[in-house]
Parts: structure tokens; sequence; C-alpha cells
């Protein structure tokens, strides 16, 4: 088992001038389970790339242990991936495929039948050994991927968006069972996916990616809890934080007829995040007015568009932009109504309007 240190790790691609991924600073603990985590294109796969010797590094360097790796070949770098297209071989069984690396590596026979059985068992796949990958289900199929990476008992995982090609239900169970086998293996885990939902309920820890930045690297808790900027606010949560742009007037941000208080130095315009369960019905306050009431049974979500015009998006590009609220399912209000509410006691995070960060 081993630590990873990113230090200062760039990568520009050839024929590109901003860096994919910007001077990144973050370190994996030993037997940590780490989810790399932001929209397309931002630089996830590249990292996880350098970290295995596919890709270049243009500055910095890369640590896995103590040693240096940033010019070690890939072979020699004790780690193994687990791709988003796991093709196996398909003229070999299930028992051949989750042994082909240690046959290639020279690891005599009766040692590897003894780990691919072992990784078997842990996957539940010791009926399927002798099977085809083609008379295999999808999530056996990934499962048999997952076991090639782990016969190989490498220092540390590094996983690319491994369950994006499983149907929905299948995706969330083998979430789980992942989650499960890293914590029992107890190997240092990089885990690539553009789903918060998954990078939350996976992640000892979640690092928060946008255009090859590190955002933030925390607890699903404390991610949710104290985001570090609206981007990770908006970004971490489902349904998503509202994030509006208040004026301010005498120390109080307006959102209608609710006023928040804010320090001094905000400016004439701050960035309110209050998320859906922090608004709470109330006689006097914010005014919502009703476009589409989703009632999922154990809870009701209110989209609306804010009463007072005085109140922007803050993310004014998005133009079908609705204010969330979650509502008492067994009382939901009708669309065309306009609802009042104010925000519960903590549940307010405030975001400077020009830069996004936390105030
Ligand atoms: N070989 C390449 N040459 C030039 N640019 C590249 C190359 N590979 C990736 N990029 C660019 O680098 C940026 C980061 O790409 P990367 O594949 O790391 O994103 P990602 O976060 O994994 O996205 P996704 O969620 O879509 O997989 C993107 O802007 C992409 O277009
Ligand atoms: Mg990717």
């Amino acid at each position: 088992m081993a630590s990873v240190v990113f230090d200062g790790a760039s990568r520009i691609y050839p024929g590109t001038t901003a860096p994919a991924v910007d001077k990144l600073n973050l370190t994996v603990n030993d037997g940590e389970f780490l989810v790399l985590v932001g929209p397309s294109g931002c630089g996830k796969s590249t990292s996880l790339r350098m970290l295995a010797g596919l890709e270049e590094i243009d500055g910095g360097r890369i640590l896995i242990g103590d040693r240096d790796v940033t010019n070690v070949a890939p072979k020699d770098r004790d780690i193994a991936m687990v791709f988003q297209s796991y093709a196996l071989y398909p003229h070999m069984t299930v028992a051949e495929n989750m042994g082909f690396a240690l046959k290639i590596a020279g690891t005599p026979k009766e040692e590897r039948d003894r780990r691919v059985l072992e990784a078997a068992k842990l996957l539940d796949l010791e009926p399927y050994l002798e099977r085809k990958p083609k008379a295999l289900s999808g999530g056996q199929r990934q499962r048999v991927a997952m076991g090639r990476a782990i016969v190989r008992e490498p220092q540390v995982f590094l996983m690319d968006e491994p369950l994006s090609n499983l149907d929905a239900k299948l995706r969330v169970a083998t979430r789980t069972q992942i989650a499960a086998l890293q914590r029992r293996l107890g190997i240092t885990t990089v885990y690539v996916t553009h789903d918060q939902v998954e990078a939350m309920t996976m992640g000892d820890r979640v690092a928060v990616l946008k255009d090859g930045l590190l955002q933030q690297v925390d607890t699903p808790r404390n991610l949710y809890d104290n985001p570090a900027n609206a981007f990770v606010a908006g970004f971490i949560g489902s349904p998503a934080m509202n994030l509006l742009i208040a004026p301010v007037e005498g120390g109080k941000a307006k959102l209608g007829d609710l006023a928040i208080d804010v320090p001094a130095a905000a400016g004439s315009s701050v960035t309110v995040g209050v998320r859906p369960e922090g608004f709470t019905p109330s006689s006097k306050g914010f005014h919502v007015l009703v476009e589409v009431v989703e009632e999922l049974g154990s809870d009701a979500f209110v989209y609306g568009k804010p009463a007072d015009a005085s109140v922007k998006f803050a993310n004014a590009s998005d133009e079908g932009a609705q204010v969330i609220v979650r509502w008492d399912p067994k009382n939901p209000p009708k669309p065309g109504d306009t609802i009042t509410v104010e925000a519960v006691k903590g549940a307010v995070h405030l975001f400077n309007s020009t830069t996004g960060e936390r105030i």
C-alpha cells in the first residue's frame, strides 16, 4: 500500500495553451478512497492518466509512496487501472482474463490460480470462471474487469468511470460493492466520475475539479456543509443549491422581504446560497412564483421564479434556472401560487458575487 502525491503536477497537451491539469496539488492517503469529480473536460481522466504514466507531465512531480514516479514507465509504477470500456478478451474465459496480466509477468501457474480464485470469491465470480465474457451480464463483466485489477495486488487502484456502461439500478448496486471491496482490501484508490452522487456516496474524500483547477478536496459531509466557492456549492448536492444574487442595503442582502446579515466587505451585491431543504414556509420573507411541483412521496420539490425582480440567478447563462424549495409532500402548492419562505438558521451560504469565493 502507498500514498499518492500530485505535487504541482501540470499537463499541457501539444497544440493547446490552457493546461488540461493546472498545478495540481493533491495527496491521497495510504488506503484512502479518493474520488475525482467535475464536469466533462475538467481534467479528471488526464489527472488519472498522469498518475498511471500514460500522459506526459509538463510541470511538477508525482509520487507513489516515497518514490518519485514522474519519469517511471507505466508498467513499473505498481498500479492497476480499470477503465470505462473494460474490454475483456472475448476468446478467453473469465479465469484467463483475470489471470492474464500475471501470466505475462511470468507468475507461476499455481500462484496465478490461487490469486484468481481469491479475487473471484471476493467478487462472487466463482461460478463463472470457465465462462466466456459474452455469456455474462454487464455487471458481471464489470466485476471481471475489477478482478483483473485485484489479482495484480497493486499499490494503487485507478478507476476511470468504471460504472458508466451499467444501467442506473446496477450502477447503484455496484458502487456499493466497489466501495465495500476497497475498504476490505485497503488499497489506495483514485476513482474518477462526473456523477456527484457517486462521488459523495463512495469517497472517503472527494476532490472537485473545474477547468483543470482543483476547487476543493474534503470529506463528502464538509463539501456539502462548507463549499469553498459557488461552483462547488452548485455542483455538490441534488437537487442543487439555490444560488441567487441579492442586492445589499445597509449591511443586509435582500431576497424579497428576507433580509440576511452580510459582512461589511461584501460590496453592493452578494451571492446567497440556500439548499432546497434550507428554506421553510413563513408568513414573511422570500416570495417564489410556483411553476412546477415535483412530488416524490417522501418529499415534494417546488420549482419557481423569484417574485422580486431585484433577485437574479448567479449563473446568468442558465435561462431555465429555477428556485427549488423542498416542501411538505402532504400539502404541496400548485403551479401559479406564490409561496413565501425564509431560510432555516445556519442554512445560508454567502459567496462573493464576482469571484464566487466563500465569504
Ligand atoms: N489528447 C489530447 N489532446 C488535446 N487535448 C486533450 C487531449 N485529451 C484531452 N484533452 C483536453 O483536455 C481537457 C481535459 O480532458 P479530460 O479527458 O481529462 O477530461 P475529463 O474530466 O476526463 O472529462 P469527461 O468527464 O468528459 O471524461 C479537455 O478540454 C480535453 O478536450
Ligand atoms: Mg474522462
